[in-house]
């Protein structure tokens, strides 16, 4: 008590520095049995945030490539005011070829300050400086970030309260990325997980199961959102465990841009010599485990790894992302969409024009044909030809290469998602005048319509058919300008 108090008194004065006394208070403390946390009520917004939250203790040394586990036991109260580090951070592929053989040139490193291996934390936000007597619906939101970037914490969740007009509980999750959440490989699937990133994410799904109730959310109506690879996650999360996850960890999904980069089997050749790779960059290579070795190794030399392993991807892809795993991911996803083997009760699906042209060098040279067999290298050269021909019709040359690139990664995986969600799916087709706006503005509005209170109205009210893929036209959104066709041949062999 005297403890506690006292730790309220230098929290305020703390507070009175660092965030200003006027606008923000001391939120409730809520007990999740393992640890207590202190937020903060902004008194602006009257929201609530309890940043840095952990729900997984840290992954690090011989738990790397492991399954997470749960936090262990802190005793007193815990202020979570400030955002949590964020997990390494990789990098997007240059190479001009895929998949690539040579060593890239060398990559210019950063790693910021707040960067951490120990990073499975997450921020809660719920409206009001109580919390909620009635429970709200939950939105959980997987941040993107091609599975080698990015972190919860620059994505506002306030913003997402605002736009549910303060009717939602919303967490934001960070998970492992790069080389320690997606190395594969026949090695790590003997000595450690796959996949390691995605079962981040679903164990943060069980803590938001097992806790969200103390922050006012109500369990049963949990909306898991992402954007870009955050989608691409939401989308693994519909189709793990053959779409069975009992008992279920969410009720609907929404996706913005799904990202679904080809899914090898963790034992194919691509993610073996990534697995190499990342053994022989870490000086491992005459180790008799290699593994151990790669859990030994020193964390920069392992971040170098990560750098220069995905810088030498092909241009505007990622290479440590999703494998098959034979566990949670049964097979690949396009596959088990086809089977409508889904978790999740309704969708809501958004894509914006142009999705591929930021992952496209707008200089160049290559053939239509060439690109779409260096995109999949599994392709033939005949495969390539039907490709160009299916294309020769959208603009330039260039233009076809950014619409094979949207479509095949991002568009048409998400026609496979609203096709296994039938008629529980709504799909909005949202804008992108400038390329730098990259997925939000658009996400952001569509999401003003959708949480699951107005989705079950709006599901009542408009009876949308995905097999005409019709889509929420907003007035005030740009119409694409590109065809949206899935050609067999491209999407066959994803
Ligand atoms: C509180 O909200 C206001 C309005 O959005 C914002 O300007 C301010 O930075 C917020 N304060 C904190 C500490 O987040
Ligand atoms: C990959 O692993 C699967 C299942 O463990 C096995 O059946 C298959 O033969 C392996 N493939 C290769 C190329 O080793
Ligand atoms: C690893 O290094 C050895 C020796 O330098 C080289 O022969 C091999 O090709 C490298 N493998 C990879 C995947 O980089
Ligand atoms: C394409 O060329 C322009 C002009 O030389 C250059 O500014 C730009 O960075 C190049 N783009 C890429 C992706 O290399």
């Amino acid at each position: 008590m005297r403890s506690q108090r006292f730790s309220i008194l230098v929290w305020t004065i703390a507070f009175d520095v660092t965030l200003g006394f006027q606008t923000c208070r001391p939120a409730p403390i809520i007990d999740l049995g393992y640890a207590r946390y202190q937020g903060f009520t902004n008194t602006t917004t009257d929201v609530s945030s309890f940043l840095g939250i952990r729900y997984a203790d840290p992954p690090t040394g011989v738990f790397r490539w492991q399954a997470p586990m749960s936090p262990s036991k802190v005793t007193g109260v815990q202020q979570a005011i400030d955002p949590p580090p964020q997990c390494y951070q990789g990098a997007i592929g240059i190479s001009p070829t895929n998949p690539p053989h040579d060593p890239g040139s060398l990559v210019r490193r950063e790693v910021s300050p707040t960067t951490s291996e120990d990073c499975l934390f997450l921020n809660v936000y719920f409206p009001g400086s109580v919390v909620p007597r009635k429970p709200l619906p939950v939105v959980v939101y997987i941040h993107g970030g091609g599975y080698v970037g990015n972190s919860a914490s620059r994505q506002n969740g306030e913003d997402l309260l605002r736009l549910s007009r303060n009717s939602v509980v919303a967490v934001l999750i960070q998970y492992r990325l790069g080389l320690f959440g997606f190395l594969a490989g026949s090695k790590v699937k003997q000595g450690g997980v796959l996949n390691a990133g995605l079962l981040d994410q679903d164990f943060a799904l069980r803590w938001v199961q097992q806790h969200i109730r103390k922050f006012g959310g109500d369990p049963s109506k949990v909306t898991v959102w992402g954007t870009s690879a955050g989608a691409g996650s939401v989308l693994q999360h519909v189709v793990a465990r053959d779409g069975r996850t009992t008992p279920p960890l969410f009720h609907s999904v929404i996706t913005s841009s799904t990202y679904l980069p080809s899914q090898y089997a963790f034992n194919d050749s691509i993610p073996e010599l990534l697995y190499s790779k990342a053994v022989n960059q870490t000086n491992c290579a005459t180790s008799t485990d290699t593994l151990t070795c790669l859990r030994a190794a020193d964390v920069d030399v392992l971040e170098a790894a990560n750098v220069q392993i995905n810088s030498d991807g092909f241009f505007g892809t990622f290479v440590t992302v999703p494998v098959v795993d034979g566990e949670f991911i049964t097979q690949r996803v396009t596959a088990a969409l086809k089977q409508g083997k889904v978790n999740g009760k309704a969708l809501l699906a958004v894509t914006n024009t142009h999705e591929g042209n930021l992952f496209v060098d707008e200089n160049t040279t290559t053939t239509v044909a060439q690109y779409a067999t260096e995109l999949f290298p599994g392709l033939g050269e005949n495969d390539g030809l039907t490709a160009a021909q299916a294309y020769a019709s959208v603009g330039t040359p260039l233009d076809q290469i950014q619409a094979i690139m949207g479509e095949a990664l991002i568009i048409c995986p998400t026609y496979f998602l609203l096709d296994a969600f039938s008629a529980r799916a709504f799909k909005v087709r949202g804008c992108r005048e400038s390329l730098l706006e990259l997925h939000r503005p658009c996400t952001l509005r569509a999401y003003l319509r959708f949480h699951p209170e107005i989705m079950a109205k709006t599901s009542a009210i408009i009876s949308l058919r995905t097999s005409q893929y019709s889509a929420f036209e907003y007035t005030n959104l740009a119409s694409a300008t590109l065809g949206e066709a899935c050609p067999p041949s491209i999407t066959a062999n994803l």
